[in-house]
């Protein structure tokens, strides 16, 4: 048995860096590492970076720095830096900051064994390769768990290319893991206790992943994880309009497993602004598909991404944006304003006033707060399941997520984390919802 060391991991951006953090803190534990949650008694800190904006790149830099005591403490100390800023910066990393030991991409940290090899012996080791082979075959068995909801990356990459996005660039080109791998996985992870699997992909409806006849759409893949018994709940995000293919809009309407959820991003209500971005629908396209999905699934929450101050947005195209969030209504969304990134078209335009897009952000986001605030005061009264997370911070409380995945908080002091109960819906506060349980007996 190798020695055991202490590895910190910290994570930025999206959730499949979450899944992504979980695997490699797998691969080290195979390394003798254990993860603490404390950086200063680290022998290993890696930081599992994101590039989407500019604002989250520059995390990196100012961590490192702060880093600079700790090593200069412990010489002995291996920094690494992953994810989608190591991928799309690389050895430039090391120049900029020396004591950074290993930069790994995100598609080949399969791979830190060798590197862990490389840097014992005081060497730099830098691996941002797209390699031919799938890094999901040369990855330990899952170990690493957050409680009962996990997280399953079934795709990666982006072939979309929208003007203003990194993502095909740090992610690559887009892959579908095989179907019975993916099984294999979600059995291994009910097994160990998770009652609730997200699926993830950076366009995750994209999914066309080798099943035994042929490519499977995501829609199959989700009713085939739904027959796997002690799995209660299935939920995948992010998908893209274009991708919301009819079996899978039909499946929310027929699979009670599938949660009534869904992450849709469009990013701007104006038509010209979709067009400069690339995104190849309209808003009455994206009008036209909310109306299949609430066909299918009338109680269906839906959420969003959007992006104030695309280069080029008017007042009027702002309007547009506004006018498709008062038409839709979200349950919650993501704002963003633009960030201009290197290497993608929309980076060569010209950008809107920062004072104009700081405006329209804080309008967009007083709207979106106001229609989240609706859609949790419409659940006050209403009985809905809860998967219990963890314990609340208030003696006996419980905190879990309900179906329309909306926090809520019990008071339930017999209860257990993994139970999945019925509570009845008492009051709603900025970010949760508070209710009592119902039956004494879990929902199954
Ligand atoms: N695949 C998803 C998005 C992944 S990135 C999709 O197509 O919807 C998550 C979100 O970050 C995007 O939806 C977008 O709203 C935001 N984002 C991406 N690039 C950005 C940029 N350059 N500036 C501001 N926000 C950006
Ligand atoms: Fe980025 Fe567009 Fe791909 Fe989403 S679909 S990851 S926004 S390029
Ligand atoms: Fe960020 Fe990479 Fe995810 S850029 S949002 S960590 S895919």
């Amino acid at each position: 048995m190798p020695d055991t060391k202490k590895l910190f991991i910290k994570t930025y951006g999206c959730q499949m860096n979450v899944y992504d953090s979980e695997r490699m803190a797998e691969t080290l534990g195979a390394e003798g590492y254990v993860v603490t949650e404390v950086a200063e008694e680290a022998d290993m800190v890696l930081l599992n970076t994101c590039h989407i904006r500019e604002k989250a790149s520059e995390k990196l830099y100012s961590d490192l720095g702060r880093l600079r005591p700790l090593k200069q403490a412990k010489p002995d100390l291996k920094i690494g830096v992953a994810g989608c800023v190591a991928q799309a910066e690389g050895e430039e990393i090391l120049r900029r900051m020396p004591l950074v030991d290993l930069v790994v991409g995100p598609q080949s940290y399969h791979r830190l064994p060798g590197m862990m090899e490389d840097i014992a012996k005081g060497k730099k080791a830098v691996d941002t390769d797209f390699p031919a082979e799938d890094k999901f075959d040369h990855l330990p068995e899952r170990k690493v768990l957050r409680g009962p909801s996990a997280f399953l990356t079934v795709q990666e990459g982006c072939d979309k290319f929208c003007a203003f996005c990194v993502v095909p660039y740090t992610r690559g080109a887009e892959v579908s893991r095989p179907v019975a791998r993916l099984l294999g996985e979600a059995r291994a992870l009910v097994e160990k206790g998770v009652r609730e699997i997200t699926l993830l992909g950076q366009n995750v409806n994209a999914y066309h992943g080798a099943g035994e006849d042929g490519a499977w759409g995501l829609a199959r893949l989700v009713r085939a994880l739904a027959k796997i018994d002690g799995l209660e709940r299935i939920r995948y995000t992010t998908s893209h309009p274009n991708d919301m293919e009819d079996d899978l809009i039909a499946a929310h309407g027929e699979e009670a497993k599938l949660m009534p959820y869904l992450h849709l991003p469009v990013q701007s209500g104006s038509d010209r602004i979709l067009k400069a971005m690339n995104r190849k629908h309209t808003r009455d396209q994206y009008f036209r598909l909310v109306e299949r999905i609430r066909a299918a699934r009338p109680d269906i929450l839906l959420s969003s991404d959007f992006i104030v101050g695309f280069p080029g947005e008017s007042d009027a195209d702002f309007a547009d944006t506004m006018d498709l969030i008062r038409q839709v209504g979200f349950g919650a969304a993501f704002s963003f304003k633009y960030s201009a990134r290197p290497g993608t078209p929309a980076a060569e335009k010209t950008p809107v006033e920062a004072e104009v897009a700081d405006a329209r952000l804080q309008e967009l986001q007083a709207l979106i707060t106001s229609q989240q605030r609706a859609a949790q005061e419409a659940m006050v009264g209403r009985e809905v399941a809860v998967l219990y997370e963890k314990a609340g911070r208030l003696p006996g409380q419980m905190v879990g997520k309900s179906d329309h995945l909306h926090a809520v908080h019990v008071t339930d002091p017999s209860a257990r984390v993994g139970d999945l109960v019925r509570v009845r819906i008492t009051s709603s506060a900025p970010n949760s919802l508070a209710g009592l349980r119902i039956a004494a007996e879990t929902v199954s």
